[in-house]
């Protein structure tokens, strides 16, 4: 067999074998559940870069070839012909629907849209210039508040119904944040529109008049939420798994897969991007931000650059590059921030210090300048990324959940701390 099937390490002149786990595709794995016990050490891996946290038949990463697939689906392919929707059924269900099929589903989201009325009092709480993914991680917390009680995680129909109402109720609560920091009263959904459109109503309609929805936009914001809806054990989606692996039920799971996803080197960076696209201002100050980035003692970050899977190029950010261009000309909208994002791009791919680190444009890097097109607001970009990741994040929820002897995440540790000392009181201290 030409395939690598076991490792043997030594340890104090004893050899052991560690069984290589194989993929469909990709790198395979070696088992080292029984090391512990057999060599007395634990492995070091800061930062998980050399790790596995569990089997998955959800998203596939080749971030050497640039490939992202979704159940086996290219990210292209169903970035041109599916819908966010559709994508969401995808990972949940590992199957694209049928006709019937995403009916039923489409259906089912359209009607579990609703926020439930006392909800709306805890957005009082906060201070009109909250953080809108403060507001948003603590609403989806407390929705295991309405719906706990009758939720069972070992129910396959709770399970689906939980995956359900978070897909529905995302764009609402997303909405309310929003229209909370401007002062504007919470909107319903309409369940006649579909679902980035009825999202975009939520944000934008006021009572006074009607709003005439753009469909360019209404497709430009599918097309991102498709490119967002998984991205494997991303950091968010494993503290979704890690919440989850203690039992704890998917709202409070998501709510902690939102907390992640907020960092600047994560679901953030959109966010940062644009900031940063302002600071950097001109193209003429390009190369004081490259040279910045480059030196060791300055802070500053090249945001929505470098990737910790993608070696060669951000699949998603070649597709949010081209649409990016797309959408604002379609939109009628001249951007000087793209004219900035373009001229960093091109500094920085030619650059060694880039170049020799494999440092790329990641899916963040073009997303803001679209959003931002849109009339989307900067402090809400991670938000739509959260809203787009609520279908993977709900899709990993319940695999683990269907994974046979899946047990409680707990890492161990490299202690560096004090040896056992005796305790001083506080007169001979
Ligand atoms: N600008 C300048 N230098 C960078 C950057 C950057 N954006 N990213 C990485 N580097 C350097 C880093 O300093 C290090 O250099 P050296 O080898 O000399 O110490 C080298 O490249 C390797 O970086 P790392 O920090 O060890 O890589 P990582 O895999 O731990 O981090 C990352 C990946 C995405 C956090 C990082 O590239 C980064 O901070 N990028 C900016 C934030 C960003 O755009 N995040 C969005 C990621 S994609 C969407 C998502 O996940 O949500």
């Amino acid at each position: 067999m030409s395939e690598l099937d076991k490792i043997t390490l030594t340890a104090g002149g004893k050899a052991f074998d560690l069984p290589v786990l194989q993929p469909t595709l990709g790198q395979p794995c070696v088992d080292i559940a029984a090391l512990p016990k057999e060599s007395g050490c634990f492995t070091f891996d800061p930062g998980f870069g050399a790790t596995a946290s569990t089997k998955s038949a959800i998203t596939y990463i080749d971030g050497d070839a640039g490939v992202l697939l979704y159940r086996g689906y290219p990210i292209e392919q169903l970035a041109e012909k599916s819908s966010f929707l559709e994508v969401a059924y995808l990972l949940l269900n590992g199957e694209l629907p049928s006709k019937e099929e995403f009916a039923g589903f489409e259906h089912a989201v359209s009607h579990h849209t609703m926020m439930h009325e006392s909800l709306k009092h805890f957005f009082r709480g906060f201070h009109h210039d909250a953080h809108p993914m403060a507001m948003l991680a603590a609403s989806v917390a407390s929705l295991s508040a309405f719906y706990h009680d009758n939720l069972d995680v070992d129910d396959p129909a709770d399970r689906k119904m939980a995956a359900i109402r978070l897909i529905a109720k995302m764009p609402t609560i997303a909405a309310a944040c929003y229209r909370y920091s401007i002062g504007w009263p919470f909107s319903y959904p309409r369940n006649n529109l579909e679902y980035v459109e009825r999202f975009l109503h939520m944000m934008f309609e006021v009572p006074s008049e009607p709003l005439q929805l753009n469909p360019v936009a209404a497709k430009a914001l599918d097309l991102l939420f498709i490119l967002h809806a998984d991205h494997e054990q991303n950091a968010s989606t494993s503290t979704v798994r890690l919440v989850g692996s203690t039992g704890a039920n998917p709202y409070a799971s998501v709510a902690a897969g939102i907390t992640a996803l907020w960092g600047p080197a994560h679901g953030g960076a959109n966010e940062a991007v644009l900031k940063m696209l302002e600071e950097i201002g001109s193209p003429d100050n390009v190369e004081s931000a490259v040279r910045r980035a480059k030196d060791k003692n300055d802070n500053f970050r090249l945001m929505g650059f470098g990737h910790r899977v993608y070696k060669n190029f951000d699949p998603r950010a070649k597709i949010i590059r081209e649409m990016c261009h797309k959408v604002l000309a379609e939109l009628g909208v001249n951007d000087p921030l793209l004219e900035v994002a373009m001229k960093l791009e091109e500094a920085a791919l030619k650059d060694e210090y880039f170049v020799e680190r494999k440092l790329y444009p990641n899916v963040d890097f073009y997303s803001g300048i679209i959003y931002k097109a849109l009339r989307i607001p900067t402090e809400m970009f991670t938000v739509m990324f959260a809203i787009a990741r609520t279908a993977g994040w709900i899709a990993h929820w319940i695999e683990q959940h269907e994974t046979p002897g899946a047990r409680i995440g707990r890492p161990r540790q490299l202690y560096t701390g004090s040896g056992v000392r005796d305790y001083v009181p506080v007169d001979k201290r």
